[in-house]
């Protein structure tokens, strides 16, 4: 894929696709970038003002579910690539409302593979269609193991039974109008930029402000963590070198209970702000489970070592140390993306808790 001069990225106003995008635009300043994302209370163009005025960088403000707009947008900046990364992206908010996950994940995902298939319409050498997915899609381990290319689908929640509908959208859309397509499954990311409705930026944000720290059931879930760069820097490579058509599995080596993660950021915590040893983790309060919560997620991610020699980069020490240095540094964000809209969320989801 190294003639792809345009790529256009959906979702580059969240979490993940922030790094994303500031990847592309920084390291390919010949390539011309297309940020394309609705700006949902997920997204966020504060995540993108130290590459806002970059000569290669737009951003076009539209809903993968309009097909006019998209229709629209492909034929004014023609992309030759597509990095799809826009979704419903939180579980807790699939199970209160499982319809907008369908809405986007699902019908967003069809509307821009045919978005995608029109414009380049039948001529599709040098294109590429790429699919940023999720681990959750092969549903929960529970006798030990770990999720591999071939493990097959077993989503258990909302969020994950959208997510493994978009997979196989863009799978038969490569079987059946050869769109030229490469997806990736991946574990937990965690880093700056994360929204703080899930775990790890809700408890460092709890922790600053003395709040409670809300622990699902017992806290013995088990999650594969990876440090958000590092998924960035494995989409980077599976779109310039991964195979057509090719899945590839991205994932940490860094499995937690997530007890033991809430300790953990307790102690760095604890250490960066002054706060005597054991302090912060008074604030741990069980709270009832999420429900149909998984059980564990492990990544086997041999093949895109193998062959493509991606391996993660940091520690997961040192990328927490990063992260929660991120936030204490940026707490102005933290403050904002919290405020309004985010005070409603938490107190209906965490009321009942
Ligand atoms: P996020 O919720 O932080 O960001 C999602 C972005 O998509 C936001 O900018 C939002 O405005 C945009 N968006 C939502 N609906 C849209 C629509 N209808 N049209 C256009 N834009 C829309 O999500 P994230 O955590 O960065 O996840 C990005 C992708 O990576 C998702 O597809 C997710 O399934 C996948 N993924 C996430 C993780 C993770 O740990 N966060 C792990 C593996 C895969
Ligand atoms: O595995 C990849 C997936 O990871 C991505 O596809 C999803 O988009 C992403 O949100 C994430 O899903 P999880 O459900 O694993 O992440 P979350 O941060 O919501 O929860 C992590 C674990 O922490 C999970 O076992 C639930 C638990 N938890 C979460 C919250 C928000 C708590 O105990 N308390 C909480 O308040």
């Amino acid at each position: 894929m190294s003639g792809t001069r345009t790529i256009l990225i959906t979702g580059g106003a969240g979490f993940i696709g922030s790094h994303v995008v500031r990847r592309f635009v920084t390291k390919y300043p010949q390539h011309r970038i297309i940020n394309l994302d609705a700006l949902t209370y997920a997204g966020n163009l504060e995540n993108l003002r130290d590459v806002e005025h970059a000569p290669n960088y737009t951003f076009v403000k539209a809903d993968i579910r309009d097909a006019e707009a998209l229709k629209k947008i492909f034929a004014e900046h023609r992309p030759d690539g597509v990095i799809h990364l826009a979704a419903e992206s939180h579980v807790d908010r699939s199970i209160s409302d499982p319809m907008a996950f369908v809405t986007t994940n699902v019908i967003g995902t069809v509307t821009l593979l045919n978005a995608a298939r029109e414009a380049w319409s039948g001529a599709f050498a040098g294109k590429r269609f790429y699919h940023v997915s999720t681990d959750e899609v092969y549903g929960s381990l529970h006798d030990g193991g770990f999720f591999t290319e071939e493990t097959a689908y077993d989503p258990q929640s909302p969020y994950s039974a959208s997510k493994a509908a978009s997979d196989h959208f863009v799978r038969a859309y490569g079987n059946t109008y050869r769109l030229p397509f490469v997806l990736s499954n991946c574990s937990n990311n965690y880093g700056s930029h994360h929204f703080p409705e899930k775990l790890i930026p809700l408890m460092i944000n709890n922790i600053r402000l003395r709040k409670p720290l809300p622990v699902y059931g017992k806290g013995e879930n088990v999650r594969d963590w990876l440090w958000v760069e590092d998924h960035a820097a494995a989409i980077d490579v599976i779109f310039h070198q991964g195979a057509d058509g090719g899945t590839y599995n991205i994932g940490g080596h860094n499995e937690w209970r997530n007890i033991d993660l809430v300790h953990l950021l307790c102690r760095i915590m604890d250490r960066k702000l002054g706060r005597s040893e054991g302090e912060s983790a008074q604030l741990i309060t069980y709270v009832t489970d999420r429900a149909g919560h998984d059980l564990r997620y492990a990544i086997d991610a041999s093949k895109i070592e193998r062959e493509l020699g991606w391996r993660p980069s940091i520690t997961f020490e040192e990328g927490l140390e990063r992260t929660v240095d991120w936030y204490l540094a940026n707490q102005a964000w933290l403050d904002h993306v919290t405020s309004g809209a985010y005070q409603q969320y938490y107190a209906a989801h965490y009321k009942a808790q």
